[in-house]
């Protein structure tokens, strides 16, 4: 009889502190982060800020461009709170077109300027969390055997010999290919630019959505050059894969990946402390990690030894401005979709 009360005691207690969590967690709420960098990074960064906080984190990933015509489609009604990652061109666009919020966070003496530069450009819109420099690599394996020679300059890359054997994104939703199409206007001038990227496209074999997916594809062996950040092709290395990484002999233009709130965000307040929690340096190592080698923007993170030293690398001086402006990169993706996608091979 005793034994029976004290277990009704026992199971009272624990329905009760149950609840008590149930509560605590529910009182944390949700965040709905969009995440425009490697899967394999973006998943540790929402279960590390879930485990910090106790802030259930829902995600999902898409490439940069894909994420920008996300949050303006639902402009009238506002689905995500944080997009994290992803070049900053788009995220520059969003600012401009009124679709992110401003915030002034207490991290950012911490950062480095062109972090706060990003900041300042887009009226407090967006800040910068990572760079990293526009690059190729190639499967050394396969240019051996093909008896190619060493791929070294963006010239090299319209060589009528790699026909099919050069791949890149789709500069529509990914990030890295606007890069790219961008550099290539600052470096040659436009019609030089439109005129090498209709050669290129003869020696395409696809155009994919995701900047970093010709970084694999390269490393398989399923293409003899991919063009990517530099970064992710570090990674194929460091995962021992037979690829050699290529800064651009002629120079090369480089992103600074960012992050931003949505306007209108639900869970505004769980934004702002994702957003001042990835600028730590706790939470900017967790790249080195997931195998994401940018340079981070924390100036207290030592950049991973692996990450390519943009100080070697002969960087355009890219105009965020005026190729991250809505008008801009509106009329140039147009462009290629009209004098480049369109041309048949
Ligand atoms: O995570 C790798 C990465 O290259 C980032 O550095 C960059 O911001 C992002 O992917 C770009 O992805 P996408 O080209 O698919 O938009």
């Amino acid at each position: 009889m005793v034994q029976k009360a004290r277990r009704k005691a026992l199971m009272i207690a624990l329905a009760g502190s149950a609840l008590m969590m149930a509560t605590a967690a529910k009182a944390q709420g949700t965040l709905v982060l969009y995440c425009s960098v490697q899967e394999e990074w973006c998943r540790p960064m929402a279960s590390a800020f879930e485990k910090e906080t106790g802030i259930k984190v829902s995600m999902t990933r898409k490439s940069s461009g894909e994420t920008y015509a996300q949050i303006k489609a639902e402009a009238s009604n506002p689905r995500g709170d944080v997009w994290w990652g992803g070049t900053g061109d788009p995220h520059l666009q969003a600012a401009e077109e009124g679709l992110t919020e401003a915030y002034e966070s207490p991290k950012m003496a911490e950062l480095h300027d062109w972090a706060v530069k990003q900041w300042k450009g887009s009226q407090g819109r967006t800040i910068g969390i990572y760079a990293g420099a526009l690059g190729f690599g190639f499967n050394t394996k396969q240019v051996a055997s093909r008896g190619i020679p060493e791929p070294k300059c963006w010239s090299d890359l319209i060589n009528a010999k790699l026909k099919d054997e050069v791949q890149v994104a789709d500069p529509n939703s990914s990030g890295t290919s606007y890069t790219m199409l961008a550099t290539l206007v600052q470096l040659m001038g436009e019609d030089k630019a439109f005129e090498y990227l209709k050669a290129l496209h003869r020696n395409i074999n696809q155009y994919t959505k995701s900047g970093a997916a010709p970084a694999k594809a390269t490393s398989l062996g399923e293409t003899t050059i991919g063009i990517t950040f530099m970064h992710d092709m570090v990674t194929m290395v460091v995962n021992g894969g037979p690829v050699k990484v290529v800064a651009p002999c002629e120079g090369t233009g480089y992103e600074i990946g960012s992050m931003s709130i949505v306007k209108g965000a639900r869970n505004l307040d769980n934004a702002k402390k994702f957003y001042d929690w990835a600028l730590t340096p706790a939470a900017q190592k967790l790249a080195e990690e997931a195998k994401s080698y940018q340079v981070p923007s924390n100036k207290n993170v030592v950049p991973p030894p692996q990450s390519p030293k943009l100080a070697d690398v002969k960087l355009i001086d890219y105009d965020f401005a005026k190729y991250g402006s809505s008008a801009e990169r509106k009329r140039l993706l147009s462009k290629w979709d009209n004098d480049v996608k369109k041309l048949p091979k």
